[in-house]
Order: C-alpha cells, then sequence, then structure tokens
C-alpha cells in the first residue's frame, strides 16, 4: 500500500517510527512534514494530506496523528471522498476499513502508545472493505 503521512507538532515524536513500522511492513510512506516539533496547525497538515490522498490515482491512505487525533479527523473529514476514522485500537481500525472503507487514519500521539499504535497499523493494512450493504452506506455518507 502507499500511505501520505502528516502530523502537527503533538504528532510528530511519534512519526519517524510510525514510518518505521509501515515500510517494515512493506508499504510506501511519503512524509508530508513537519521535520521539527515548532507549533503549527493541525488543520493545515490535515487539508495536505487530504489533497493528497485525493489526487492519487492508485488509491493511497492517509495517516494523520496529532495529540489526540480529533483535530486531525473533524479537519480531514471536511473533504469530499475522504472517510477519515480515529481509532485508538486494532478493534474500531478494523472495522473503519471494513464497514466504513475509511481512507484516513487518525490517532492522537497523547493516546497511544507504540505498541497500540503498531495493533492499529497491523489491523488496518490487513483489512479490506466489505462492500456489499456496507458499501450502499458508504455511498449515502455524502451529502
Ligand atoms: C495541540 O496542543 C493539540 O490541541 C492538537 O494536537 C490536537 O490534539 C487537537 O485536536
Amino acid at each position: 500500500m502507499k500511505f501520505f503521512i502528516a502530523t502537527d507538532h503533538a504528532g510528530v515524536a511519534i512519526k519517524p517510527d510510525i514510518i518505521k513500522i509501515l515500510q517494515n511492513m512493506g508499504h510506501d510512506v511519503i512524509d508530508l512534514g513537519p521535520m521539527d516539533d515548532s507549533r503549527v496547525d493541525y488543520p493545515d497538515y490535515a487539508h495536505k494530506l487530504c489533497l493528497e490522498v485525493l489526487a492519487d490515482t492508485q488509491g493511497a491512505h492517509g495517516i494523520l496523528i496529532c495529540g489526540t487525533g480529533i483535530g486531525m479527523s473533524l479537519s480531514a473529514n471536511k473533504h469530499v471522498g475522504i472517510r477519515a476514522a480515529l481509532c485508538h485500537d486494532a478493534y474500531t481500525a478494523s472495522m473503519s476499513r471494513a464497514h466504513n472503507d475509511a481512507n484516513v487514519l487518525c490517532f492522537g500521539q497523547r493516546v497511544v502508545g507504540l505498541g497500540v499504535a503498531e495493533s492499529i497499523l497491523q489491523a488496518w493494512c490487513e483489512t479490506p472493505f466489505e462492500g456489499g450493504r456496507h458499501a450502499t452506506r458508504v455511498e449515502k455518507i455524502e451529502l
């Protein structure tokens, strides 16, 4: 899979480890920043990443990390075509793929440690969208 990743200052510390985990799983990761922990506004990075995900022709997914994951998910879900899921455990990560066809994963660096983050990534990558009745519901999300 191909991933774009972006954070704010409250999510940047865990980013190198997340990138390494994904690369070790064989995925391609494009880092959209920031590259240090200077204060930034999470919507700026959420919007930057969503535009890349929407423009990507290979069906890339996105990963957005802030302190709680909440600001990132609120911002990302303003984009038509983005289904951003805030997941703090493997179960919700897996269900967000299987039932919601989520294309952006959000979580909070202040909420999960690296072990839980790794299980979230694993669940996300291993779980395909089930389609069927879930596809009908996903289509109804956009107004
Ligand atoms: C930054 O302090 C924090 O507000 C931000 O990372 C995020 O948690 C907002 O939702």
